[in-house]
């Protein structure tokens, strides 16, 4: 019987994949649902680590991360590959890009060239990749490391819309917006970049959409 080598494992980047994104963990419907609303040709995903469920959904995706996983993850080209074509909703060839660096330096892609760039998890994406989105493109957001919030305040950015669920379906919102980014306390720029956290805010949202205005 052919034995696997302990350094080569049977499709590593496919175990991997699942162990950190297997079934809803994999946050799909994020995705489908930014797609229901917008259709971007160019995505940046800044802090992506090896969340390529981005790519099921979206033709044309450029992800970045400095983790030696993720390095690993993405040069098993075939892997990867194989796991998009499963999974993805698209008719084309999907067109897939990562870059093994620090997003906080210069990324090797065209200032103002992105239509949807993601922050999910990752730090101050909104703050270093804006250069890289069209003006007028989508920047989507969580707020786990605070990273909406500071987006809210820069006024590069105009805040347009919300994830939100309704019934069983993440969907995008533009209502009521008004209500968002109301802080429980008083907090200034300063504190939000020091926190690397979101605040508590009187209501939330699974994710926030901004679009660049300058
Ligand atoms: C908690 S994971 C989130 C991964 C993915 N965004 C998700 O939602 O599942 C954060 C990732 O961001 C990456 N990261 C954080 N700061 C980074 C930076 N300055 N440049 C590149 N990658 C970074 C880390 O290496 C890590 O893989």
């Amino acid at each position: 019987m052919l034995r696997q080598s302990r350094n080569r494992p049977d499709n590593w980047a496919g175990n991997l994949y699942t162990k950190y994104y297997g079934g809803k963990k994999a946050r799909r419907e994020f995705f489908d649902a930014l797609a229901a609303w917008h259709h971007p040709e160019r995505v940046l995903y800044p802090g992506s680590f090896i969340h390529v469920t981005a790519s099921f959904v979206f033709p044309s995706v450029v992800y970045v991360d400095i983790d030696r996983n993720a390095r690993r993850f993405f040069s098993e080209t075939d892997a990867v590959a194989a796991l998009i074509e499963k999974n993805k909703i698209f008719p084309q060839k999907p067109a897939l890009v990562f870059h093994g660096t620090n997003y906080e330096a210069a990324i090797d892609e065209a200032e103002r060239s992105f239509d949807l760039l993601i922050s999910f998890y990752a730090g101050f994406v909104s703050e270093h990749c804006r250069r890289y989105l069209k003006i007028g493109g989508i920047l989507a957001a969580n707020n786990s490391h605070g990273d909406a919030g500071l987006a809210f305040i820069n006024s590069g950015y105009e805040f347009i819309g919300v994830l939100q669920r309704r019934g069983e379906q993440l969907r995008v919102s533009e209502d009521n917006l008004d209500a968002y980014f109301e802080s429980k306390k008083e907090v200034n720029e300063e504190a939000l970049r020091k926190l690397k956290r979101g605040i508590g805010y009187t209501k939330s949202a699974p994710a926030y959409l901004f679009r660049r205005v300058s």
